[in-house]
C-alpha cells in the first residue's frame, strides 16, 4: 500500500470521480463493429479448427455422435472436476425427462490443483469416490469390502459405470480415453500433460478395489448439452451446451463431414456414423489467442502476465469467473496509485450518519492477486438499496475498505458494470458464431427442411423466464455456471449483444431460447456413460 493524499472538497471530489469512473469504465467499452469484427474471426477459427490441429479454437471431436431425448434409464455415477470444486454424484435416470440425482462436494485443496505428482490429486478424488460410496450406496460398499477381503473380483452387473467430467483441454482418442493437452484455471501439474486422465483415475480406483468403471470422458459443456437435451427435448434438439461459470467454454451439435480433422483420418469404427453428427468441444476460452479482435486494456495486459498461463485462453480471461474479481482488482488498485482519481479518499464519507474517512487496511484482500471475488461483480449489479449500502458494507466486511462514500460505491459500480457487460458481450461473439456457422437460423426460417427429425419423448416442462419461441423455430442453447446463475442481467446483455449481430437481428435474437442445464455436468456425464456401456467400452 502506498501513502495517498485526500480529496476534501465535496462537490470538486465527487464531480471528479463520476467522471473519472465514466472514463475507466468506458475502457471496457465493446461496441457493435467490434462484436461484429469477433464474430468473424469466431467463424474463421472454427472452420480452421474442424480441419487441423494446434489451432486456436481446438474444436475437439468428443466421439460422442447424439444427444438424448429423454427416455434413458437407468442408475449410474459422475464425478467432475471442475475448477473449484470436486463432485461426486449418482444418478437415477427415470426415463421421462426427469431423474434425481444425489450428490457430495468438496473444495479441491489448493496444494493439489499445482501439486508435483499426477497422484497426489488423482488418489485424492478416488478417495472421494470412496467416501460417496460409503455414505450413499451401502450396498455396493458393502460388496467393495466382502471382495476385497475374499479377493473375488465383481460381476459385470455390480459395476458402476461412472461418466468422469473433466473440464479441461483434453486431446480425446475415445469415448473413455483422452489426453490433457494443457491445464486451465490456475492448475498446474506439469506430469499429467499428455496423459490420459481416465486411465490416472481408474488406476486409483481399482488400487482402492471400488465397483466403479471409468466409462466415459466427458468435458463439462458435452454434459450440458446432454443434459440440456435429455430435460427439455424439443423438435430440433440442443444446439449448444455453454459454461459461463469459473472458466468458459462451449460445445455443440456439428456435421460430421465437416470435422474433416477426424474423418479423414482412417479410424472409421471409432465412432458411431449414423447420425452424421458430432459433438465437438470448441476449447472457446483460447478463442483469438494472438489478440486479433479481443478488446485489450492494461489491467487485462496485467492479469495475463501475472498468470500461470500468459498467452493461453485469452477469452476465458476476459469472460470467466475466475478472473473478472481481478479485472476489477487490478482496475481499482491503478486508480488507487492514480493521484488524480480521487477513489477512497473520503475525508468526509457520510455513512451511516458518522462522518469518517475512507480508510484501506494495510491487509485488505485488494492488495493480493486474486483477492477480489467475482461474485463482488455480482453483487455491484445488483445492489438497488439507497446509496448502495450492500456494496460498501461489503467493502468494508470482505475487503477491508472502511466508511466508502457512496459516490466511491457508484464509482465502484460503474467499472464492475462495465466489466460484466464486456463479458456478457463477448459471451455473445461465441454464441452468436456458432449459430451462424451451424446454419441453424437458415435453417429455421426457412421451409424447416433441414430440422425435421421428430425426437421422441415427453414434451417439457420449461423453465421459468424462458423465451417462448415456437418450438419449430426454436434455437436451444444449455448453460450453466456461477455467471449465469448469479450474475444478475447477465443473459440481457448477451441478448442486446446478439441483436446488434449481422446475420441474427432482432429477429434471430427471439429465436434462441437460452436455459439453464442445473447440475448439467452430473447428468450429462451419466448420460454419456449410459451410451458407453451400450457399445461396450474399452477399459484396458
Ligand atoms: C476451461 C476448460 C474447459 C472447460 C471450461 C469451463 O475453459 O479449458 O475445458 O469446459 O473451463 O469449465
Amino acid at each position: 500500500p502506498e501513502p495517498r493524499g485526500t480529496f476534501n472538497t465535496d462537490t470538486h471530489r465527487s464531480m471528479a470521480l463520476a467522471e473519472q469512473a465514466k472514463r475507466v469504465a468506458a475502457e471496457f467499452d465493446f461496441g457493435p463493429d467490434a462484436v461484429n469484427r469477433a464474430v468473424k474471426e469466431f467463424i474463421r477459427e472454427m472452420d480452421e479448427g474442424l480441419q487441423k490441429e494446434g489451432t486456436e479454437l481446438s474444436q475437439i471431436p468428443t466421439y460422442v455422435t447424439a444427444v438424448p431425448n429423454g427416455t434413458e434409464k437407468g442408475l449410474y455415477m459422475a464425478v467432475d472436476l471442475g475448477g473449484t470444486n470436486f463432485r461426486v454424484c449418482s444418478i437415477q435416470l427415470h426415463g421421462n425427462t426427469t431423474f434425481s440425482l444425489t450428490q457430495s462436494k468438496v473444495a479441491i485443496p489448493r496444494e493439489l490443483m499445482v501439486a508435483k505428482t499426477s497422484k497426489e490429486l488423482f488418489s485424492f478424488l478416488a478417495k472421494q469416490i470412496e467416501n460417496f460410496l460409503k455414505t450413499h450406496h451401502e450396498d455396493h460398499y458393502a460388496g467393495h469390502i466382502r471382495r476385497r477381503q475374499t479377493g473375488e473380483t465383481f460381476k459385470d452387473e455390480e459395476i458402476f459405470n461412472l461418466g468422469f467430467t473433466f473440464s479441461f483441454p483434453v486431446n480425446q482418442i475415445g469415448i473413455n480415453k483422452g489426453l490433457l493437452m494443457r491445464w486451465t484455471k490456475g492448475f498446474d501439474i506439469a506430469e499429467t500433460v499428455g496423459q490420459d486422465v481416465c486411465a490416472l483415475l481408474q488406476k486409483e480406483i481399482d488400487e482402492l478395489h471400488l465397483p466403479v468403471r471409468v466409462a466415459a470422458l466427458v468435458n463439462d459443456t458435452v454434459g450440458t448439452l446432454m443434459a440440456r437435451s435429455y430435460t427439455s427435448p424439443g423438435k430440433t434438439g440442443t444446439l449448444l451446451g455453454a459454461i459461463f461459470g469459473t472458466g468458459t467454454n462451449g460445445a455443440y451439435v456439428e456435421k460430421l463431414d465437416k470435422v474433416t480433422k477426424l474423418t479423414s483420418k482412417a479410424n472409421e469404427g471409432a465412432y458411431d456414423q449414423s447420425t452424421g453428427e458430432m459433438i465437438v468441444n470448441t476449447e472457446w476460452g483460447s478463442f483469438d489467442n494472438s489478440l486479433r479482435t479481443l478488446p485489450v486494456t492494461p489491467y487485462d495486459k496485467e492479469l495475463d502476465e501475472k498468470s500461470v498461463n500468459p498467452g493461453i485462453q485469452m477469452f476465458e480471461k476476459r469472460v470467466s469467473g475466475m478472473f473478472l474479481g481481478e479485472i476489477l482488482r487490478l482496475t481499482i488498485l491503478s486508480l488507487l496509485k492514480d493521484p488524480t482519481f480521487p477513489l477512497f479518499r473520503d475525508e468526509n464519507s457520510a455513512t451511516n450518519d458518522i462522518h469518517s474517512t475512507t480508510q484501506i487496511h494495510d491487509d485488505s484482500p485488494l492488495y493480493k492477486q486474486w483477492g477480489l471475488d467475482t461474485s463482488f461483480l455480482s453483487i455491484c449489479a445488483g445492489d438497488h438499496s439507497p446509496g448502495h449500502r450492500v456494496v460498501r458494507q461489503t467493502l468494508d466486511k470482505d475487503y477491508g475498505v472502511s466508511a466508502v462514500s457512496t459516490e466511491d460505491a457508484e464509482a465502484v459500480r460503474a467499472i464492475a458494470a462495465a466489466i460484466g457487460r464486456r463479458a456478457a458481450r463477448l459471451s455473445a461473439v461465441a454464441i452468436a458464431a456458432i449459430v451462424l456457422n451451424t446454419g441453424r437460423l437458415d435453417a429455421s426460417t426457412s421451409t424447416g427442411t433441414a430440422t425435421t427429425e421428430k425426437k421422441e419423448g415427453i414434451d417439457p416442462p420449461r423453465g421459468e423466464g424462458e423465451s417462448s419461441a415456437d418450438d419449430d423455430d426454436v434455437i436451444d442453447i444449455g448453460v450453466d455456471g456461477s455467471l449465469v446463475e448469479f450474475y444478475p442481467n447477465f443473459e440481457d446483455y448477451i441478448r442486446e449483444a446478439l441483436r446488434e449481430i449481422e446475420g441474427i437481428g432482432e429477429k434471430g435474437e427471439k429465436k434462441i431460447r437460452i436455459g439453464i442445464a442445473k447440475d448439467g455436468s452430473g447428468v450429462g456425464a451419466a448420460l454419456i456413460a449410459l451410451v458407453a456401456g451400450r457399445v461396450g467400452v474399452d477399459t484396458d
